[in-house]
Protein backbone atom coordinates (compact mmCIF):
# COMPACT_ATOMS: atom_id res chain seq x y z
CA UNK A 1 0.00 0.00 0.00
CA UNK A 2 1.12 3.71 -0.45
CA UNK A 3 0.99 6.66 1.71
CA UNK A 4 -0.93 9.63 2.14
CA UNK A 5 2.76 11.46 2.20
CA UNK A 6 3.75 9.73 -0.19
CA UNK A 7 1.31 10.27 -2.99
CA UNK A 8 1.46 14.28 -1.53
CA UNK A 9 4.86 14.31 -1.89
CA UNK A 10 5.52 13.25 -5.56
CA UNK A 11 6.38 15.69 -8.07
CA UNK A 12 3.17 15.71 -10.06
CA UNK A 13 1.80 17.51 -13.33
CA UNK A 14 -1.84 18.89 -13.06
CA UNK A 15 -3.29 18.23 -16.56
CA UNK A 16 -7.20 18.80 -15.55
CA UNK A 17 -8.06 21.51 -13.71
CA UNK A 18 -11.11 24.16 -13.92
CA UNK A 19 -9.61 27.18 -12.36
CA UNK A 20 -13.45 27.99 -11.63
CA UNK A 21 -13.63 24.81 -9.84
CA UNK A 22 -11.08 25.74 -7.15
CA UNK A 23 -13.42 28.59 -6.02
CA UNK A 24 -12.80 28.21 -2.18
CA UNK A 25 -16.51 28.87 -0.14
CA UNK A 26 -14.04 31.51 1.69
CA UNK A 27 -12.86 33.06 -1.58
CA UNK A 28 -16.54 32.91 -2.64
CA UNK A 29 -17.55 35.01 0.06
CA UNK A 30 -14.54 37.39 0.28
CA UNK A 31 -15.27 37.96 -3.76
CA UNK A 32 -19.32 38.94 -2.71
CA UNK A 33 -18.37 41.15 -0.28
CA UNK A 34 -15.79 43.23 -2.12
CA UNK A 35 -17.85 43.37 -5.15
CA UNK A 36 -21.29 44.09 -3.04
CA UNK A 37 -22.98 41.12 -4.20
CA UNK A 38 -25.96 39.25 -2.21
CA UNK A 39 -24.79 35.62 -2.68
CA UNK A 40 -27.43 34.61 -0.22
CA UNK A 41 -25.21 32.84 2.49
CA UNK A 42 -23.38 34.94 4.80
CA UNK A 43 -20.88 31.54 6.01
CA UNK A 44 -18.17 29.08 4.82
CA UNK A 45 -21.03 26.43 6.29
CA UNK A 46 -23.92 27.76 4.37
CA UNK A 47 -22.00 28.27 0.82
CA UNK A 48 -21.33 24.17 1.50
CA UNK A 49 -24.33 23.06 2.12
CA UNK A 50 -24.99 24.42 -1.56
CA UNK A 51 -22.45 21.95 -2.72
CA UNK A 52 -25.08 19.22 -3.13
CA UNK A 53 -25.06 16.84 -6.83
CA UNK A 54 -25.24 13.93 -7.90
CA UNK A 55 -24.37 14.02 -12.02
CA UNK A 56 -22.66 16.28 -13.83
CA UNK A 57 -25.97 18.17 -14.92
CA UNK A 58 -27.00 19.19 -11.29
CA UNK A 59 -23.08 19.81 -10.54
CA UNK A 60 -23.12 22.19 -13.13
CA UNK A 61 -26.29 23.61 -11.95
CA UNK A 62 -24.48 24.69 -8.49
CA UNK A 63 -20.91 25.44 -10.52
CA UNK A 64 -22.02 28.31 -12.84
CA UNK A 65 -24.12 29.85 -10.76
CA UNK A 66 -21.03 30.71 -8.47
CA UNK A 67 -18.93 32.21 -10.56
CA UNK A 68 -21.09 35.57 -9.95
CA UNK A 69 -18.56 36.63 -7.39
CA UNK A 70 -15.62 36.83 -10.32
CA UNK A 71 -16.21 39.93 -11.99
CA UNK A 72 -12.75 41.85 -11.86
CA UNK A 73 -9.16 41.12 -13.13
CA UNK A 74 -8.09 41.46 -9.32
CA UNK A 75 -10.71 38.88 -8.75
CA UNK A 76 -9.37 36.26 -11.33
CA UNK A 77 -5.87 36.63 -10.32
CA UNK A 78 -6.53 36.30 -6.91
CA UNK A 79 -8.74 32.70 -8.13
CA UNK A 80 -5.38 32.22 -9.97
CA UNK A 81 -2.72 32.98 -7.03
CA UNK A 82 -5.16 31.05 -4.52
CA UNK A 83 -5.03 27.92 -6.55
CA UNK A 84 -1.55 28.24 -6.92
CA UNK A 85 -0.58 28.31 -4.04
CA UNK A 86 -2.27 24.82 -3.48
CA UNK A 87 -1.01 23.27 -6.43
CA UNK A 88 2.71 24.24 -4.74
CA UNK A 89 1.36 22.49 -1.53
CA UNK A 90 0.74 19.78 -3.25
CA UNK A 91 3.91 19.19 -4.92
CA UNK A 92 2.72 20.12 -8.38
CA UNK A 93 5.38 21.37 -10.56
CA UNK A 94 3.36 21.74 -13.84
CA UNK A 95 -0.03 22.54 -13.90
CA UNK A 96 -2.62 23.65 -17.20
CA UNK A 97 -5.27 25.40 -15.93
CA UNK A 98 -8.80 25.36 -17.67
CA UNK A 99 -10.30 28.64 -17.96
CA UNK A 100 -14.10 29.21 -19.58
CA UNK A 101 -14.45 32.44 -21.01
CA UNK A 102 -17.91 32.02 -22.30
CA UNK A 103 -19.22 31.87 -18.51
CA UNK A 104 -17.90 35.15 -18.21
CA UNK A 105 -18.18 36.77 -20.96
CA UNK A 106 -22.02 35.36 -20.78
CA UNK A 107 -22.64 37.58 -17.69
CA UNK A 108 -20.82 40.78 -19.35
CA UNK A 109 -17.11 40.31 -18.29
CA UNK A 110 -14.54 41.09 -20.61
CA UNK A 111 -12.69 38.13 -22.33
CA UNK A 112 -9.89 40.54 -21.54
CA UNK A 113 -10.29 40.43 -18.02
CA UNK A 114 -10.73 36.94 -17.76
CA UNK A 115 -7.64 35.99 -19.42
CA UNK A 116 -5.37 38.81 -18.20
CA UNK A 117 -6.00 38.31 -14.45
CA UNK A 118 -5.31 34.49 -14.65
CA UNK A 119 -2.13 35.21 -16.98
CA UNK A 120 -1.18 37.71 -14.27
CA UNK A 121 -1.13 34.56 -11.60
CA UNK A 122 0.43 32.29 -13.69
CA UNK A 123 3.35 34.40 -14.41
CA UNK A 124 3.58 35.04 -10.81
CA UNK A 125 3.21 31.40 -9.64
CA UNK A 126 6.50 30.58 -11.10
CA UNK A 127 8.03 32.63 -8.01
CA UNK A 128 6.33 29.71 -6.30
CA UNK A 129 8.11 27.15 -8.24
CA UNK A 130 4.93 25.76 -10.12
CA UNK A 131 5.29 26.46 -13.58
CA UNK A 132 1.88 27.30 -15.20
CA UNK A 133 -0.07 27.69 -18.12
CA UNK A 134 -3.58 28.20 -20.10
CA UNK A 135 -5.81 25.99 -21.75
CA UNK A 136 -9.03 27.82 -22.96
CA UNK A 137 -12.14 25.85 -23.00
CA UNK A 138 -15.42 25.91 -24.87
CA UNK A 139 -18.47 25.56 -23.36
CA UNK A 140 -20.10 22.30 -25.43
CA UNK A 141 -23.35 23.30 -24.72
CA UNK A 142 -23.13 26.91 -26.57
CA UNK A 143 -23.86 27.30 -29.96
CA UNK A 144 -20.73 26.78 -32.56
CA UNK A 145 -21.46 30.25 -33.03
CA UNK A 146 -20.57 31.31 -29.99
CA UNK A 147 -17.10 29.19 -29.82
CA UNK A 148 -16.32 30.85 -33.05
CA UNK A 149 -16.57 34.28 -31.34
CA UNK A 150 -14.65 33.12 -28.70
CA UNK A 151 -11.87 31.48 -30.78
CA UNK A 152 -11.58 34.46 -33.04
CA UNK A 153 -11.82 37.46 -29.53
CA UNK A 154 -8.81 34.76 -28.12
CA UNK A 155 -7.06 34.65 -30.58
CA UNK A 156 -5.14 38.09 -30.35
CA UNK A 157 -4.16 36.50 -26.88
CA UNK A 158 -2.79 33.06 -28.32
CA UNK A 159 0.73 33.64 -26.28
CA UNK A 160 -1.14 33.47 -23.21
CA UNK A 161 -2.78 30.42 -23.43
CA UNK A 162 -1.63 27.13 -25.28
CA UNK A 163 -4.02 25.36 -26.24
CA UNK A 164 -8.02 24.75 -26.35
CA UNK A 165 -10.64 22.36 -24.64
CA UNK A 166 -14.24 21.17 -24.56
CA UNK A 167 -16.38 21.06 -20.96
CA UNK A 168 -19.71 21.59 -19.81
CA UNK A 169 -22.97 19.25 -20.64
CA UNK A 170 -22.16 16.57 -22.99
CA UNK A 171 -25.05 15.05 -23.79
CA UNK A 172 -26.10 15.93 -27.58
CA UNK A 173 -22.97 17.98 -27.92
CA UNK A 174 -20.18 15.91 -29.58
CA UNK A 175 -17.04 17.00 -29.85
CA UNK A 176 -17.69 17.49 -34.16
CA UNK A 177 -20.07 20.51 -33.64
CA UNK A 178 -16.64 22.19 -32.53
CA UNK A 179 -14.62 20.41 -35.67
CA UNK A 180 -14.00 24.21 -37.14
CA UNK A 181 -13.07 25.77 -34.31
CA UNK A 182 -10.29 22.57 -33.32
CA UNK A 183 -9.29 23.16 -36.92
CA UNK A 184 -8.57 26.67 -36.37
CA UNK A 185 -7.04 26.12 -33.31
CA UNK A 186 -4.45 23.91 -34.44
CA UNK A 187 -3.59 25.76 -37.42
CA UNK A 188 -3.01 28.79 -34.90
CA UNK A 189 -0.55 26.57 -33.41
CA UNK A 190 -2.59 25.35 -30.12
CA UNK A 191 -2.55 22.29 -28.88
CA UNK A 192 -6.30 20.18 -28.76
CA UNK A 193 -7.83 18.56 -25.62
CA UNK A 194 -11.52 17.69 -25.17
CA UNK A 195 -13.60 16.41 -22.29
CA UNK A 196 -15.67 12.83 -23.07
CA UNK A 197 -17.18 12.04 -19.52
CA UNK A 198 -17.68 9.23 -17.93
CA UNK A 199 -20.91 7.55 -18.44
CA UNK A 200 -22.51 9.65 -20.99
CA UNK A 201 -24.47 8.87 -23.68
CA UNK A 202 -23.03 8.00 -26.85
CA UNK A 203 -19.37 8.11 -25.29
CA UNK A 204 -17.82 5.62 -27.46
CA UNK A 205 -18.66 7.60 -30.43
CA UNK A 206 -17.52 10.79 -28.94
CA UNK A 207 -13.90 9.27 -28.18
CA UNK A 208 -13.39 8.59 -31.72
CA UNK A 209 -14.52 11.73 -32.66
CA UNK A 210 -12.29 13.37 -30.89
CA UNK A 211 -9.33 10.90 -31.26
CA UNK A 212 -9.61 9.87 -35.47
CA UNK A 213 -11.46 12.73 -36.69
CA UNK A 214 -10.28 15.91 -34.90
CA UNK A 215 -6.83 14.74 -33.93
CA UNK A 216 -7.35 15.70 -29.78
CA UNK A 217 -3.65 15.06 -27.85
CA UNK A 218 -5.37 13.97 -24.74
CA UNK A 219 -8.92 12.81 -23.27
CA UNK A 220 -10.51 14.65 -20.24
CA UNK A 221 -12.25 11.77 -18.06
CA UNK A 222 -12.20 9.70 -21.41
CA UNK A 223 -11.46 6.18 -19.15
CA UNK A 224 -14.71 4.69 -20.80
CA UNK A 225 -12.30 3.99 -23.67
CA UNK A 226 -11.88 0.80 -22.06
CA UNK A 227 -14.95 -0.56 -23.86
CA UNK A 228 -13.67 -0.35 -26.92
CA UNK A 229 -10.29 -2.12 -27.31
CA UNK A 230 -9.71 -0.81 -30.78
CA UNK A 231 -9.61 2.54 -30.00
CA UNK A 232 -7.48 1.71 -26.62
CA UNK A 233 -5.15 0.56 -29.22
CA UNK A 234 -5.26 3.62 -31.37
CA UNK A 235 -4.54 6.12 -27.99
CA UNK A 236 -1.57 3.30 -26.56
CA UNK A 237 0.10 3.68 -30.06
CA UNK A 238 -0.57 7.65 -30.52
CA UNK A 239 0.84 8.72 -27.22
CA UNK A 240 -2.52 9.91 -26.46
CA UNK A 241 -3.16 11.44 -22.57
CA UNK A 242 -6.35 10.37 -20.30
CA UNK A 243 -6.97 12.56 -17.48
CA UNK A 244 -8.65 10.58 -14.80
CA UNK A 245 -10.42 12.61 -11.79
CA UNK A 246 -11.27 9.92 -9.08
CA UNK A 247 -12.84 12.28 -6.52
CA UNK A 248 -15.01 13.99 -9.14
CA UNK A 249 -16.14 10.13 -10.59
CA UNK A 250 -17.14 9.52 -7.57
CA UNK A 251 -19.25 12.57 -7.17
CA UNK A 252 -21.05 12.15 -10.34
CA UNK A 253 -20.94 8.60 -10.86
CA UNK A 254 -21.11 5.17 -8.19
CA UNK A 255 -17.59 4.25 -8.57
CA UNK A 256 -14.32 6.63 -8.76
CA UNK A 257 -13.27 4.26 -11.68
CA UNK A 258 -10.35 2.69 -10.99
CA UNK A 259 -10.99 -0.34 -12.82
CA UNK A 260 -10.81 1.05 -15.84
CA UNK A 261 -7.12 3.30 -15.11
CA UNK A 262 -5.57 0.32 -14.22
CA UNK A 263 -6.71 -1.59 -17.19
CA UNK A 264 -5.35 1.13 -19.55
CA UNK A 265 -2.38 1.18 -17.28
CA UNK A 266 -1.75 -2.68 -18.26
CA UNK A 267 -2.21 -1.84 -22.24
CA UNK A 268 0.27 1.06 -22.09
CA UNK A 269 -2.05 3.57 -22.49
CA UNK A 270 -1.02 7.41 -20.82
CA UNK A 271 -3.59 7.51 -18.15
CA UNK A 272 -2.95 9.94 -15.28
CA UNK A 273 -4.29 11.62 -11.71
CA UNK A 274 -5.66 14.75 -11.60
CA UNK A 275 -8.68 16.80 -9.78
CA UNK A 276 -10.81 18.72 -11.88
CA UNK A 277 -13.03 20.96 -9.48
CA UNK A 278 -11.24 20.53 -6.45
CA UNK A 279 -12.92 23.31 -4.28
CA UNK A 280 -16.45 21.06 -5.04
CA UNK A 281 -15.27 17.74 -5.35
CA UNK A 282 -13.75 17.81 -1.92
CA UNK A 283 -9.76 17.37 -2.95
CA UNK A 284 -6.83 18.35 -4.46
CA UNK A 285 -4.48 16.78 -6.82
CA UNK A 286 -2.38 14.87 -3.76
CA UNK A 287 -5.92 13.82 -2.34
CA UNK A 288 -7.06 12.32 -5.86
CA UNK A 289 -3.96 10.08 -5.99
CA UNK A 290 -4.51 9.03 -1.92
CA UNK A 291 -8.20 7.93 -2.97
CA UNK A 292 -7.49 5.74 -6.12
CA UNK A 293 -4.05 4.45 -4.86
CA UNK A 294 -6.13 3.71 -1.39
CA UNK A 295 -9.71 2.83 -2.86
CA UNK A 296 -7.96 -0.01 -5.66
CA UNK A 297 -4.56 -1.09 -3.48
CA UNK A 298 -2.37 0.46 -5.97
CA UNK A 299 1.31 -0.59 -6.15
CA UNK A 300 3.62 2.37 -5.43
CA UNK A 301 5.42 1.69 -8.92
CA UNK A 302 1.63 2.09 -10.52
CA UNK A 303 1.41 5.62 -8.58
CA UNK A 304 4.98 6.73 -9.90
CA UNK A 305 3.96 5.31 -13.53
CA UNK A 306 0.67 7.85 -13.04
CA UNK A 307 2.95 10.45 -11.90
CA UNK A 308 5.17 9.91 -14.88
CA UNK A 309 2.37 9.75 -17.07
CA UNK A 310 1.17 13.31 -16.26
CA UNK A 311 4.09 15.23 -17.21
CA UNK A 312 4.99 13.06 -20.44
CA UNK A 313 1.41 13.68 -22.19
CA UNK A 314 1.96 17.36 -20.67
CA UNK A 315 2.42 19.99 -23.75
CA UNK A 316 5.90 21.11 -21.66
CA UNK A 317 9.10 21.15 -23.82
CA UNK A 318 11.30 18.07 -24.38
CA UNK A 319 13.59 19.53 -21.46
CA UNK A 320 11.62 19.86 -18.63
CA UNK A 321 9.67 16.73 -19.50
CA UNK A 322 13.49 14.97 -18.82
CA UNK A 323 13.64 16.43 -15.42
CA UNK A 324 10.75 14.24 -14.52
CA UNK A 325 10.87 11.21 -16.44
N1 LIG B 1 -17.14 17.85 -17.15
C1 LIG B 1 -17.81 18.77 -17.86
N2 LIG B 1 -17.76 20.05 -17.57
C2 LIG B 1 -17.05 20.44 -16.52
C3 LIG B 1 -16.35 19.54 -15.76
C4 LIG B 1 -16.39 18.17 -16.10
O1 LIG B 1 -15.75 17.33 -15.47
N3 LIG B 1 -15.75 20.26 -14.78
C5 LIG B 1 -16.06 21.54 -14.98
N4 LIG B 1 -16.87 21.67 -16.03
ZN1 LIG C 1 -13.35 18.59 -16.13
Amino acid sequence: AVSQEFTANLPKAELHLHIEGTLEPELKLKLAQRNHIDIGQDTIEEVQKTYDYDDLASFLSVYYPAMEVLQTEEDFYDLGMAYLKRAAANHVRHVEIFFDPQAHTSRGVAFETVINGLHRAVVDGRALNVDAALIMCFLRDFSKESARQTLAEALPYKDKFIGIGLDSDEHNNPPLKFARQYEDAAAAGLHLTAHCDIDQKDSIEHIRQALEIMGVERLDHGTNIVEDPDLVQFAAKNNIGMTSCPLSNGYVSPEMKGEEVLELLKQGVKVSIHSDDPAYFGGYIGDNYYAIADRYDLTKDQVVQLAKNSFETSWISDEKKAIYL
